[in-house]
């Protein structure tokens, strides 16, 4: 496996069938079962779509995308500039599955996957309909990863399978108007 990655060479395709998916392995039994046994099924049933990230042929990473909405605490809507009246639950698009081929890791694919799915959301979504935040359930050991990426904290919301992070595309729906 060469270290250095050509970018260029990086493709986003929305997952459809006929992609072998045998090969792909990220090191976690779940996010690699989603991917060759429920992807598809999700996606029939407009539960989530996916998108992978090819890199010569090869499936380097995917991530999965589905409408979401979250609640914050109101020292978390106080910094918001707008609405004056503040909403009960925010709309957003999570990103329910994420994973980079451990074969692939740490070379800027997982940040390269986080900005073409905010770039899909910015691209297109945020034009048609509301949406102010990406949002995830972080796994423990991708916090870090999310945080470099500018995703933080939901305060009020705990879960067992993760910790809800978001990420405002407030710059983006600015830049929009
Ligand atoms: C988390 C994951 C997607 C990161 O992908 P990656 O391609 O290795 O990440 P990148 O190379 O883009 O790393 C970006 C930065 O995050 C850091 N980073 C990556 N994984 C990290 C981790 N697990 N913990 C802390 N920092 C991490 C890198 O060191 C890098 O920092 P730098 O910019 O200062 O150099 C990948 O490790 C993975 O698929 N893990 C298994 C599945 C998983 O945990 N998915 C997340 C589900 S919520």
């Amino acid at each position: 496996m060469e270290n250095c990655i050509d970018f260029l060479e990086l493709d986003i395709v929305k997952l459809s069938s006929g992609f072998d998916l045998s090969l792909f392995d990220c090191g976690d039994g779940d996010l690699n079962s989603f991917l060759k046994d429920d992807a598809l099924v999700y996606q029939g049933g407009s539960l989530s779509v996916t998108y992978l990230c090819l890199y010569k042929n090869q499936i380097a990473g995917y991530f999965s995308l589905s409408s979401d909405a979250i609640r914050l605490e109101l020292e978390e809507k106080e910094v918001m500039l707008e609405p004056k009246r503040r909403l009960g639950e925010y709309p957003a698009v999570k990103i329910g599955r994420l994973a980079v081929h451990k074969n692939f890791r740490n070379r800027g694919i997982g940040t390269f996957l986080i900005k073409a799915a905010i770039g899909k959301i910015a691209g297109s979504i945020i034009k048609e309909i509301g949406c102010r935040f990406v949002t995830v359930d972080a796994y423990e050991q991708a916090i870090e990863f999310y945080e470099k990426l500018g995703f933080i904290q939901n305060l009020g919301k705990k879960r067992k399978d993760g910790l809800s992070m978001r990420y405002d595309l407030i710059d983006y729906i600015q830049l929009s108007r």
